[in-house]
């Protein structure tokens, strides 16, 4: 195992760096080819240049890259200059009121262009596209695409599609999405994500994510190593496995024979020249022996662990159906700091869930000065359409889980700075 530098809080997670602040929201990535980007663009026809811009989490940002591939491989390259553009395109995220707000103002205030420029294609991509469906059509008549998280490898032909037709739909979860990558776009050359697996098998009352992503499907042991090889042979030495849920991997891989992650870090391990491995997130309902067995004895594995809480009070998880309490949570943190002392925690807490009461409320609290997490990201809880908790009625006053907000980030800024100072 090796000793990873102490995190920030935005560092190391599959999630957006949104937790801080006033919800002030990730900064949206426009993606540009590296190598001579502008001139790329430049050398194909207006049709064929792309400008495409990605929010939310990691798992977005490594659907862009797919996308990227598939979408250069006919022939288009991406630019940087949205006026540049005969493709505008969004892979949005659905998770938090706040970052689709933000995704639907860009897309509204793409009106006048389209007017002016008819030729050009609009399409919303991913988690938002999904939610919402055909509904983005009547609201924004000048978006002609819309593609789920499902479809994006079709990107090519819907473009096509939609440029002859007008408008083109593409929201089915039930197909075969590739996962496969041919080279790394990621965060740097030495530095790469590889996706385990895709959708989630939960049903937490506020979240979106089973109804936008689908489903859980794990990639076979095999494949995922084969990537991660290719990904080492390029000069990646720092690979991030992301899932929704990415310690229950290996659900219906093998008849007979439990795969669970740990089979995948092991493999991961023997891999000449791959230096560090971590995964995010974890479920806490999911965490097994073997896991953090494997996170104290293998070398490569990096000791951190992104366990969500989401809040400290029994109650509310109940409501949250979260499926664990905090005596199971308390149970796994106690197990993982014996068996690797040094272990980084992280979190994510959402604040003013659906009848939070103070006293609640300060159970959270409570069990972050117990845990004392490395970095926690804290979320005022925003209704999502289409999810259970919409029903429940969203009766936290703004100003209260603005509050509640605020202690957090201040609690958890002080135990991170007491944290970092220990280790000076
Ligand atoms: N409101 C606020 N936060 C949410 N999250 C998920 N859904 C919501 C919501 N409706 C948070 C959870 C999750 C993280 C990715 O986003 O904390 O772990
Ligand atoms: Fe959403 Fe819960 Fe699934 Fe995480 S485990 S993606 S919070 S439903």
């Amino acid at each position: 195992m090796r000793w990873l530098p102490v995190l920030s809080t935005n560092s190391l997670s599959a999630q957006p760096p949104d937790a801080g602040g006033e919800d002030a929201g990730p900064p949206e990535t426009a993606l540009v080819e590296e190598a001579g980007g502008a001139a790329a663009a430049a050398a194909v026809p207006f049709e064929k240049r792309v400008y495409l811009e990605v929010f939310g989490c990691q798992m977005n940002k490594l659907d862009a890259e797919l996308m990227v591939a598939c979408l250069e491989e006919q022939g288009y390259r991406l630019t940087g200059d949205i006026r540049d553009a005969g493709v505008i395109l969004y892979n949005t995220c659905a998770v938090r009121e706040h970052a689709e707000t933000r995704v639907f103002s860009k897309v509204g205030a793409l009106r006048r262009l389209k007017e002016r420029r008819p030729e050009v294609v609009v399409g919303v991509l991913g988690c938002s596209a999904q939610n919402h469906g055909e509904a983005i059509f009547r609201r924004y008549p000048h978006v002609g695409l819309l593609c789920g998280p499902g479809e994006f490898l079709r990107l090519p032909e819907l473009i096509a599609r939609s440029r002859r037709t007008g408008r083109v739909s593409a929201l089915d979860l039930g197909g075969d999405v590739a996962f496969e990558r041919r080279r790394n776009l990621g965060p740097s050359r030495h530095q790469a994500f590889v996706s385990v697996m895709r959708g989630c098998d939960m049903a937490c009352t506020y979240c979106v994510v089973p109804r936008t992503r689908g489903p859980e499907v794990s990639r076979p042991v095999q494949e995922i190593v084969e990537e991660a090889r290719a990904l080492v042979a390029g000069g990646v030495r720092d690979i991030t496995l992301l899932g929704q849920t990415v310690n229950s991997y290996g659900k219906g891989l093998a008849a007979g024979r439990r795969i669970g992650l740990h089979h995948v870090l092991e493999e991961l391990d023997r891999i000449p020249g791959l230096d560090r491995v971590r995964f995010v997130t974890s479920h806490p309902r999911f965490m097994s022996p073997d896991l953090v067995a494997a996170m104290a004895d293998l070398e490569t594995v990096c000791e951190y662990l992104h366990l969500p809480v989401q809040s400290g009070s029994d109650a509310v998880l109940r409501r949250m159906r979260r499926a664990h309490d905090m005596d199971h949570y308390r149970r796994i943190v106690d197990a993982c700091r014996e068996r690797v002392p040094a272990v980084g925690l992280a979190t994510d807490i959402i604040v003013g869930f659906c009848g939070e009461t103070e006293d609640e409320f300060r159970e959270t609290i409570r069990l972050m000065e117990e845990v004392r997490y490395q970095g926690a990201f804290i979320f005022k809880y925003s209704v999502r359409p289409g999810t259970r908790a919409a029903q429940f009625g969203d009766d936290v006053p703004v100003e209260t889980k603005r509050e509640r907000n605020q202690i957090l980030l201040a609690l958890q800024k002080r135990i991170s700075l007491e944290i970092h100072r220990q280790a000076v």
